[in-house]
């Protein structure tokens, strides 16, 4: 059975940089706040109307593509991580297919938020091992500036996030222990409601003990979106920060050791760990407890801010253009994030 490798990395990032001190316009809060919590200095924003999150992927996406020797139209099919689509439906997948002009392939989105991107690429694996595609485009894109509450009501959550693309071109190798060496997927939705954002959704308040939608009381229609839920500022996504970090800094350490066991190996094995790019202070308590040096672990966040799906596939197209993952070396990938949701994949590069 062939393993499915990554032949071709990239990622795009909009160019407009926007400072935890341009965010003192908006919202009260401080650079000193911001990076004591999160780590984060600076995150990007795309432009409003000129970038989209399906434009973001498609930019990454023809680096990945590049890269991995082939064209657009070799890609036999799609996976598109998001949480932020250009459109309620259909998904960005097809919005990438039409863009990049490619033959009428299958188009998946992935709704897994910050573990979206540990998601697509362990689909993609099983599509390869089986023999059924040679050419699996993986994405992880997110436009999350047009979606955040910049009002200081909403600075624990607009802060900490940023727009940008990744993307991975996964085609079958035969070199024995090369690749994906195995990937590890869990869940547990018992927390759905602490990072989520309810709105517009079908849910008409009930999973939740207080109401967190103020639909109108028309018997048909409104239930996506009201006005009412507009002016009680529903439309914006919910964290609870500390019931997440806690969960977080149990969860990312497991599944990593999940994904050595499974393949007999060990911390000092790995050469790099990209966690999703949550906030620092998780990244940094998941190394100790894992007693890594800090050249076995890869950060970004203090540029980016949190990408969500786009997080992994960014950090791992930018550790790549820095030399800092070479052929045969262990690379291990790990995410958590709102579902919650969480899994690992070790790679042999
Ligand atoms: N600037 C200034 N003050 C702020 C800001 C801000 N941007 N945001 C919140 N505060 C204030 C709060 O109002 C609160 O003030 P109060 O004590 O007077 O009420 C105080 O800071 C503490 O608020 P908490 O929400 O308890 O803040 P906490 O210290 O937990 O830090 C944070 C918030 C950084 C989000 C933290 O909970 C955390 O790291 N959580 C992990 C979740 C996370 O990183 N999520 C990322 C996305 S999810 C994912 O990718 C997995």
């Amino acid at each position: 059975m062939p393993q499915s490798r990554i032949a071709g990395v990239g990622h795009y990032v909009p160019k407009n940089v926007v400072s935890n001190n341009d965010l003192l316009q908006y919202m009260d809060t401080s650079d000193e706040w911001i990076q004591e919590r999160s780590g984060i200095k600076e995150r990007r924003y795309a432009d409003r109307t000129g970038e989209t999150t399906a434009t973001m992927g498609v930019e990454a996406a023809t680096i990945a593509i590049e890269r991995a020797g082939i064209t657009p139209q070799d890609i036999d099919f799609i996976i598109f991580a998001t949480l932020s689509p250009d459109y309620y439906f259909p998904g960005c997948g097809v919005l990438l297919q039409r863009a990049m002009k490619m033959k009428e392939v299958g188009a998946l989105d992935v709704r897994n938020q910050c573990s979206g991107f540990i998601y697509a690429i362990s689909i993609a694996d099983q599509f390869i091992k089986t023999g059924m595609y040679k050419n699996i485009l993986v994405v992880g894109s997110e436009k999350h500036s047009f979606g955040l509450d910049f009002s200081t009501r909403g600075r624990n959550i607009s802060v900490i996030f940023g727009d940008g693309a990744g993307a991975v071109v996964l085609q079958p190798t035969e070199k024995a222990g090369q690749g994906i060496l195995s990937s590890h997927l869990h869940s547990d939705g018992e927390s759905a409601e602490i990072l989520a954002m309810y709105n517009p959704g079908t849910h008409a308040n009930h999973w939740v003990k207080e109401k967190v939608a103020d639909f109108g009381d028309a018997e048909l229609g409104e239930m996506f979106m009201s006005h009412e839920m507009i002016d009680n500022a529903q439309n914006f996504p919910f964290m609870d920060g500390p019931v997440v970090f806690k969960k977080a800094i149990v969860k990312f350490p497991e599944v990593v050791m999940e994904a050595l066991k499974a393949n007999g190996l060990e911390t000092k094995d790995i050469n790099l760990l990209i966690p999703h790019q949550a906030n620092l202070r998780i990244s940094q308590f998941v190394q100790h407890k894992l007693h890594l040096r800090d050249d076995q672990v890869f950060n970004n966040i203090d540029k980016y801010g949190n990408t969500t799906a786009a997080s992994i596939p960014i950090a791992l197209s930018e550790a790549w253009e820095q030399g800092k993952i070479k052929e045969g070396d262990l690379v291990c990938l790990a995410a958590f994030g709102s579902g919650f949701t969480w899994g690992s994949a070790l790679l042999r590069w």
